[in-house]
């Protein structure tokens, strides 16, 4: 099971039982001013967590107690999701307050040197699988309300993590020293003083909480972020995890956000649909582990840091008022088109995302013009297309549709001719993408 289907009723778990806890470690406190204070506090912190997606990588995937029977949910914060890196499976911790299988005796400084530095009481480092170098940035009075919320608003849980055991070297975890001396950038976020108060909010959220560069910033060879501020060339250009493509989200007008206005990127966070944008692959648990979750001022904020950086790493163009676009519609119209990649597109695409590429509004994306369609990189697209995917499942949003597999019915050659044909349609223009292409990423993903 994928952790896009079990993590919306998680989430909702998640909240129900932080919110029982909250409101008993309120009732208990009731009576004095300070009380309330404490309440206040676990309560920024729960947003927080929500903001840091900690329950997304802290929560092991449901299990199967009996067949047939509903996945039972697993607790959240408790650890043991498995997450792939090149060297082995590397489990997230039990962070729960129990004292013994979870994070229940860290002091203060302990869980701010664990969050910021990656290292753990008794000086165990941490992989970077764990963000710290983004969660370096947390501000002090964030990081007291985020401890205060795992001290105090979520159940100790008794069950320890399963132990991550990676081959020699890199169970040799004293060597990641080396790598957090080189690469892990050090301080808290400073506010920019040439930068209004919003455009401060966001960038703080960007670089520290949200992580996005985790995702979104290419990585060098050693795995380290290639940039974790604006001050970096690289910083969110677009970079590949676990065979999604997290697209440049810099103002390139072609596989960038320069076409989309701040309010569809809200948009686009808040419920996974913005200008005509549907959110897939990994993207899609962040907005509904996360983004979803944030107030209007902080996605605003988001939206106008994001639309503040220059366009870098340009690739793939669209324009919808060329004259290659008006023939394809023109085409399209008289049934006349002869190009490879047209006839699977009008067969096994069209019915969902029309003729014309404009899509459905809040059901089905648009492709003319879809930065995503027009990246560099096409490992997302491919993936998208062997395995199927839904749209998000979000409070108040659209509800989620399916677009289907299609592995058991189109070839790698059909692949690569309906990706080629969607990234230079409708005015779109983009490298094609090969047969060999679509097979390495079906190789590397045995499907
Ligand atoms: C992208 C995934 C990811 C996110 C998001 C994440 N963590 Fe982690 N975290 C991990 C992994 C993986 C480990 C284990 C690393 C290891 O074993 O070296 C870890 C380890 C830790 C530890 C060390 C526990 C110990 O003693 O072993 C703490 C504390 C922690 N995380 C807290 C948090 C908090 C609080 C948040 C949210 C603010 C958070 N994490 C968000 C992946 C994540
Ligand atoms: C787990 C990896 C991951 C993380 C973390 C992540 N993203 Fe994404 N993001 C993706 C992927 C993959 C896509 C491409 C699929 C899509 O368009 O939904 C994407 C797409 C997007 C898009 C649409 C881009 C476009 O041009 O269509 C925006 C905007 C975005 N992310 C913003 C963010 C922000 C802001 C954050 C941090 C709060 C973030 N992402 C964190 C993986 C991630
Ligand atoms: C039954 C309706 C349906 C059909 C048929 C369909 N799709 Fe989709 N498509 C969707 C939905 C829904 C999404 C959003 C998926 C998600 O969120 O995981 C999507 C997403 C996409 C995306 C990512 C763009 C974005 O912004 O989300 C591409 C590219 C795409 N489809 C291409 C195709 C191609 C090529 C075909 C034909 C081979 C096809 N689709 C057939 C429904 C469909």
């Amino acid at each position: 099971m994928t952790r896009r289907s079990w993590l919306g009723p998680l989430t909702a778990l998640a909240l129900a039982l932080a919110l029982s806890v909250e409101r008993v470690y309120a009732a208990d406190q009731a009576g004095g001013a300070a009380g309330a204070a404490d309440a206040a506090e676990i309560a920024r912190g729960a947003y927080l967590a929500k903001a840091a997606d900690c329950a997304g990588c802290h929560t092991a995937a449901p299990h199967l107690t009996r067949r047939g029977a509903p996945p039972t949910l697993s607790p959240p914060f408790a650890g043991g999701l498995g997450m792939g890196s090149p060297f082995g499976t590397i489990y997230s911790s039990n962070i729960t307050p129990d004292l013994h299988a979870g994070i229940g005796r860290y002091s203060y400084d302990d869980f701010a040197r664990a969050l910021r530095d990656g290292v753990a009481p008794g000086g165990k480092r941490l992989y970077p699988a764990m963000p710290y170098p983004s969660f370096a940035r947390i501000t002090d009075d964030d990081m007291h309300a985020l401890y205060a919320y795992f001290m105090h608003g979520v159940p100790p849980v008794a069950t320890p993590a399963p132990e991550t055991q990676l081959p020699f070297p890199f169970n040799q975890r004293w060597a990641l020293m080396f790598w957090d001396w080189v690469f892990a950038p050090r301080g808290v976020f400073k506010p920019e003083a040439g930068r209004d108060a919003q455009w401060n909010r966001g960038a703080y959220f960007v670089q520290s909480l949200g992580h996005c560069g985790a995702c979104h910033t290419p990585r060098g060879p050693a795995y380290e972020e290639r940039g974790y501020s604006e001050s970096s060339a690289a910083y969110l250009t677009g970079g590949t995890n676990d065979h999604w493509f997290a697209p440049n989200l810099t103002g390139d007008p072609g596989s960038g956000l320069g076409r989309s206005s701040a309010a569809d990127i809200a948009a686009f966070l808040k419920h996974g649909h913005g200008g005509g944008l549907v959110t897939f692959g990994s993207m899609v648990q962040v907005v509904e582990d996360s983004t979803q979750y944030l107030n209007d001022t902080d996605l605003d904020a988001i939206a106008v840091y994001l639309k503040s950086l220059p366009a870098r790493a340009p690739s793939g163009h669209f324009n919808g008022q060329s004259r290659a676009a008006q023939q394809t519609a023109q085409a399209f119209k008289t049934g006349n088109v002869e190009r490879p990649g047209a006839g699977v597109y009008a067969s096994y695409c069209a019915r969902c995302h029309q003729m014309d590429g404009a899509g459905v509004p809040q059901k089905y994306p648009r492709l003319a013009g879809n930065p995503a369609v027009l990246s560099p990189s096409t490992t997302s697209l491919v993936r998208l297309l062997v395995e199927g995917g839904a749209s998000p499942h979000t409070d108040g949003g659209p509800e989620p549709r399916e677009m289907p597999s299609f592995a058991g019915k189109l070839n790698d050659r059909e692949i690569a001719h309906v990706l080629t044909f969607i990234r230079n349609t409708w005015g779109n223009a983009a490298a094609p993408v090969t047969a060999r292409d679509v097979s390495s990423v079906r190789a590397a993903l045995h499907k």
